[in-house]
């Protein structure tokens, strides 16, 4: 029997608890939402399609009602605003900080052994507020980010690749930011053969720069940000949990020492598997791409500074 809570039943919770659902991913599936009857009304729209689906999970909708989320084996905080056109992620600090604490603090006490999954913006700073808001330990809270860049690296490969998107590899670590995302291209591979290798570089170029904007042209052709992709690669990360599938997923994560970093949650591939985060997997990166690591972390380190600014931390 597995329990999954999304927190937030906009459009990114609505679409996770969907994938969640009609994937049987979880036996039971909480949204939660503060406003009036939200929650209630999309999960009603999913139990109606469930017969069409032919899916059986158990769906609840509750506005507010931490109770109903006792005993979730994983949460999945997706509350807070989205970003407008425009805006860049670290800009809804201020906003979603107070929301996402006061979450993770209610999820605490409903769910002490659940895996938290962070997905609100600024997702690595969120991340490391939810892990100190709650003390809990590293491997039970960490972020979802990686596993959407990451989707997105292997749509865009594949279309440079004119290839099949599932025999494409690619992960982009660091933050989940426009300019702190880093595209592994040296590593990325079609069945094993090097991208750099059936690509020019201004090709894999152009493929890096599309990814790391992915989410802002989704904001600026929708006027809000992104749903299906995120709210996918939440379950996704959630189902690793559940089916104990132990797969390689760029996750944000505390780091203490790898990758030179310390009291730092940013975007390295792990290991997710029943116990969360089993492990941390320390790759050989070039000069340029530890370069380009450490500068990640600085301007995630700079966000995370403004907890202490704003009294959050
Ligand atoms: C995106 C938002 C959800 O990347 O961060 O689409």
């Amino acid at each position: 029997m597995s329990k999954v809570t999304v927190v937030g039943a906009g459009a990114v919770g609505a679409t996770c608890a969907n994938v969640l659902a009609i994937n049987e991913i979880a036996n039971e599936v909480v949204l939660l939402d503060i406003k009036e009857g939200f929650a209630e009304g999309k999960v009603l729209d999913m139990f109606q399609t469930s017969a069409l689906l032919d899916f059986d999970t158990k769906l609840t909708g509750t506005t507010g009602d931490y109770a109903q989320t006792a005993n979730s084996d994983v949460v999945i905080i997706t509350s807070g605003i989205p970003r407008k056109p425009g805006m860049t992620r670290e800009e809804l600090i201020g906003v979603n900080a107070g929301i996402v604490k006061n979450v993770a603090e209610n999820i605490l006490k409903y769910s002490p052994k659940a895996f938290i999954v962070v997905v609100s913006n600024p997702m690595d700073t969120m991340t490391y507020l939810a892990l100190k808001a709650t003390g809990l330990p590293k491997n039970q809270v960490f972020g979802m980010g990686g596993a959407l860049d990451s989707s997105r690296f292997r749509c865009y490969l594949s279309k440079a690749l004119n290839a099949n998107m599932n025999e494409v590899e690619g992960m982009v670590i660091g933050g989940h930011g426009d300019t702190t995302m880093i595209p592994l291209t040296r590593m990325a591979n079609l069945k094993g053969i090097p991208a750099s290798s059936l690509l020019s570089a201004e090709e894999l170029e152009k493929v890096s720069a599309d990814t790391m904007v992915g989410g802002a042209t989704l904001t600026k052709l929708l006027g809000t940000s992104a749903w299906y992709a995120p709210g996918a690669a939440a379950a996704a990360v959630a189902e690793s949990i559940i089916r104990d599938q132990k797969k390689i997923i760029p996750s944000c994560v505390m780091l203490e020492g790898e990758y030179g970093q310390n009291d730092i949650c940013i975007g390295v591939p792990v290991v997710i598997g029943k116990n969360g985060v089993e492990k941390i997997i320390e790759l050989e990166l070039n000069d340029a791409e530890k370069a380009a690591f450490a500068k990640s972390a600085d301007a995630v380190r700079a966000t995370n500074d403004v907890l202490k600014e704003i009294n959050i931390l």
